[in-house]
């Protein structure tokens, strides 16, 4: 089934989205991509283009691999005061940060490729700007202006840690921190790092994302609170300050925070270079995409997400917000609680007074449940689908997921679905899932437990 409103390269392998940034009114993603097969192969920067976050263009490949040097994850940045001296000020370049990864050693070093057309780009004639030659997993920069020091920071996962640079010509980079994310969060392998400030109007704090891996062979190890089945492939966020060189947890960090609490949203990371601090992320997982059914394009990004900075007792959290600025064909506001679908592409925004469950349900029996009690969120797929294409997909920990509740004031759930790929925001968007399903048939029914009038919009 083809996603309707999520993006989707038009054949071939998707993984991570890469150096996503705004450049006049137009917003532009790269994203991991093997376009000659629809399995992971030989890293290249694919691109695409929209207006709206929602209809994309994608356009030639950005950054081709060659026989060695594959090119893995990364960011972009605009060189408006043409620092580094490859554009102009009149055409400024874009400079995509990516980690070269050596197919024969797996060496992995920090590398540059730049364009004024913003289509073409050109390998950067002083890589690697970040050599290393010690570190078995070096990789995904993501840079961020400095306003404490000037000039920007790059994040760039370094094994368990994240290694902090400093630039400011965009080419010469010099560490300046180390933080170990096994001290605060889960331990694992740390891609796809990410470092921002987040405003509220009265409050701003720094936000320090990774996405984790953690080893088949390795027992899940935290500080904090414990996720209720935890999978290998998470995104978690600490609140704290950037003092210009680093990052420090705030003294309050004791929760657990992650980006999503499903099991398809991955490599999360922000847009550059926009007022709103938007993210997407990969709508997949590492452990099953592959035993998925065949196509000729595997791999989607998540829809894009607005995030705030909110309080919740003595800690601050993100909340996020689905973008979904499109018109829809048809929206409708009913209150009965058994509602057939028009569209299996639908944003249903519940408001409740007491809400126990929601069910969707199909003709062929499948059913996906998201379950509110006192103090948890569950979502559960165990009988969305015929899941005997993998044993770990048909698993209960990949089944069965359970957030904590945030925020019991929370009147408002929204949750998108678009053929079988669930996105669901509850307890004021602190508390997300992002989950496939691959039901018989696309679910056409939704039967609520509680009080609650809905809207529903079909795609
Ligand atoms: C995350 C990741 C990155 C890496 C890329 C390779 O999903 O493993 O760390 O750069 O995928 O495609």
């Amino acid at each position: 089934m083809n996603s309707k409103i999520h993006f989707n390269p038009s054949k071939g392998w998707m993984n991570d989205p890469n150096g996503l940034i705004k450049i006049n009114d137009t917003y532009h993603i790269f994203f991991q991509h093997y376009p000659n097969d629809t399995v992971w192969g030989p890293m290249h920067w694919g691109h695409a283009v929209s207006k709206d976050l929602v209809s994309w263009e994608e356009l030639p490949v950005a950054i081709y691999p060659d026989d060695e040097l594959y090119i893995f994850s990364g960011s972009c940045m605009l060189d408006t005061h043409n620092v580094s001296g490859l554009g102009t000020h009149k055409a400024p370049a874009l400079l995509a940060f990516y980690t070269s990864h050596s197919k024969t050693s797996g060496q992995q070093q920090q590398c540059i490729a730049y364009s004024t057309d913003y289509i073409t780009f050109t390998k950067y004639s002083g890589n690697p700007v970040i050599p290393n030659t010690v570190l078995p997993d070096f990789r995904d920069p993501k840079v961020f202006s400095n306003p404490i020091r000037g000039g920007y920071s790059m994040v760039v996962a370094a094994g368990r840690y994240i290694f902090f640079y400093h630039s400011f010509n965009l080419l010469d980079w010099n560490k300046t921190g180390e933080f170990k994310f096994s001290d605060y969060g889960y331990s694992g392998i740390v891609e796809c790092p990410d470092c921002f400030l987040l405003n509220n109007g009265l409050q701003q704090k720094w936000l320090l994302s990774a996405s984790i891996v953690v080893p088949d062979d390795e027992p899940f190890k935290t500080v904090g609170d414990e996720i209720t089945n935890i999978t290998p492939h998470f995104t978690q966020y600490f609140t704290g300050t950037f003092d210009g060189d680093t990052f420090i947890v705030d003294s309050s960090y004791h929760n657990t925070k992650l980006l999503d609490y499903g099991t398809d949203n991955y490599a999360t990371v922000t847009f550059a270079n926009c007022n709103d601090k938007i993210i997407m992320g990969w709508g997949d997982n590492w452990k099953y995409i592959n035993d998925t059914e065949d196509r000729v394009h595997k791999g989607k990004l998540t829809i894009a997400r607005k995030l705030m900075l909110v309080s919740s007792g003595d800690d601050f959290y993100i909340a996020q917000e689905p973008m979904l600025p499109v018109t829809c064909a048809y929206t409708f506001k009913t209150t009965d609680r058994h509602i057939h679908l028009l569209s299996s592409t639908v944003k249903i925004c519940i408001t409740h007074e007491e809400l126990h469950s929601i069910r969707f349900t199909n003709s062929c029996g499948n059913f996906f449940d998201i379950i509110f009690s006192e103090d948890s969120i569950w979502v559960d797929r165990s009988f969305s689908d015929n899941k005997s294409f993998s044993v770990e997909y048909a698993s209960e920990r990949y089944s069965k997921k359970r957030a904590k509740r945030r925020d019991l004031n929370c009147k408002e759930t929204t949750i998108i679905l678009d053929n079988g790929y669930f996105e669901i925001f509850t307890d004021n968007g602190i508390s997300n899932f992002s989950m496939n399903t691959y039901p018989d048939e696309p679910f056409s029914d939704i039967i609520i437990n509680g009080r609650a009038s809905i809207e529903i919009s079909n795609f």
